[in-house]
């Protein structure tokens, strides 16, 4: 018979919500205890997603018995404390994105996953949304030729608020970390290594001090380059383009949970097309909560999909990005 996974959620804030929703989903997955800086929003998350175990605080949570995994949904400057307490207490973790606040806080939680022996992921979940994953395998194969061009955007509109999460400097607010990473691993996904030779980026910044929309360009060796764009001022397309030199692949939008992939190929002057649908029910989210839990059963210690070097790879990348436009936390 097949193990069911028991799963924690640290931090119980919209995204969480999403989360258990689409674990409800995953064959085998339960939601076995979750934690809150409020006791009364755990035990109200607790009965709305049928998780036995509640708790008024983040310390407790590893002492629940049966923990598989654990999921942090906290705010960004709190991944890395609440990754760490997980894994000092041999619990695996899936980590929501940004994984750390910058490549060194990234590494401390790399090696404490190395030194207990415990899984540790960053909830990279576009990576494991069917289109996408598509997208990448016909890339790989080759279909659209040698690619030299990512070009992909995220942006939405959410009204000034000084204290919400996005716009609060002190939670690591500012769009780069919070939808600005999606083109950026885009173009890691598909531009792999060595990392970009050169990145130019410029910003402009809310009153709170954080960027309010960002744009750069990774230029890679031979004639590669990546173009990104977020922003939280304003809607964008929120798609993505990745051109080779035999065509084009176009995610639609909103391209980070991909329902409809594009191929392009041209022919002389004319450009031949042709569209695949990937319908899928839920938020998306289940894809990587499955993925985790293929993991643990086979007892990897890191996704082969989303390594830890992936993961240390694109915070590099973005703290270059956020050196360019001056931003630090
Ligand atoms: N993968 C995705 O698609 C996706 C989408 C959105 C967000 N995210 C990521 O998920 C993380 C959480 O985002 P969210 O949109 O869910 O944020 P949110 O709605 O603000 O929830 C964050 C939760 O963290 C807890 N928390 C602990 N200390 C806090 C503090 N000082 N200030 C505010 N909240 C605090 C709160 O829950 P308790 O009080 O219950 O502990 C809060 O509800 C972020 O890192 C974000 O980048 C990922």
């Amino acid at each position: 018979m097949a193990k069911t996974f028991k799963w924690g959620i640290i931090g119980l804030g919209r995204i969480a919500r999403k989360f258990a929703s689409d674990l409800n989903m995953v064959p085998n997955a339960q939601l076995h205890a979750v934690a809150s800086t409020s006791a009364e929003r755990a035990r109200q998350f607790a009965d709305e997603f049928g998780a036995p175990y509640a708790y008024g605080n983040y310390a407790e949570i590893v002492q629940c018995s049966d923990l598989d995994v654990v999921y942090i949904a906290t705010p960004h400057v709190l991944h890395a404390e609440n990754t760490l307490l997980c894994l000092e207490h041999g619990i695996p973790v899936l980590c929501e994105k940004p994984f750390a606040m910058n490549r060194q806080e990234a590494l401390r939680m790399v090696n404490a996953s190395r030194r207990n022996r415990a899984f540790l992921m960053e909830a990279l979940w576009t990576r494991f949304i069917p289109a996408v994953d598509y997208a990448l395998a016909l890339i790989a194969q080759g279909e659209i030729g040698d690619v030299h061009t990512v070009k992909a955007d995220f942006g939405f509109h959410m009204p000034f608020d000084p204290h919400s999460r996005v716009y609060n400097k002190s939670l690591g607010g500012g769009s780069l970390l919070d939808i600005g990473i999606y083109p950026a691993l885009l173009s890691l996904f598909v531009l792999g290594k060595p990392l970009p030779e050169h990145i130019q980026a410029a910003a402009s910044f809310s009153s709170t001090e954080v960027d309010e929309s960002c744009a750069f360009i990774l230029d890679y060796p031979d004639k590669r380059l990546a173009i990104g764009h977020s922003s939280i001022v304003a809607n964008t397309p929120v798609e993505a383009s990745i051109y080779g030199t035999e065509g084009t692949i176009y995610l639609h939008p909103r391209w980070h949970f991909a329902k409809k992939v594009t191929v392009s190929h041209y022919e002389g002057n004319t450009e031949l097309k042709r569209d695949m649908e990937f319908p899928f029910e839920g938020w998306g989210y289940h894809f990587e909560a499955a993925h985790v839990m293929a993991c643990l059963e086979e007892g990897r210690l890191e996704s082969d999909l989303v390594p830890l070097d992936f993961t240390l790879d694109l915070m590099e990348t973005l703290d270059a990005i956020r050196e360019r436009i001056g931003l630090e936390y």
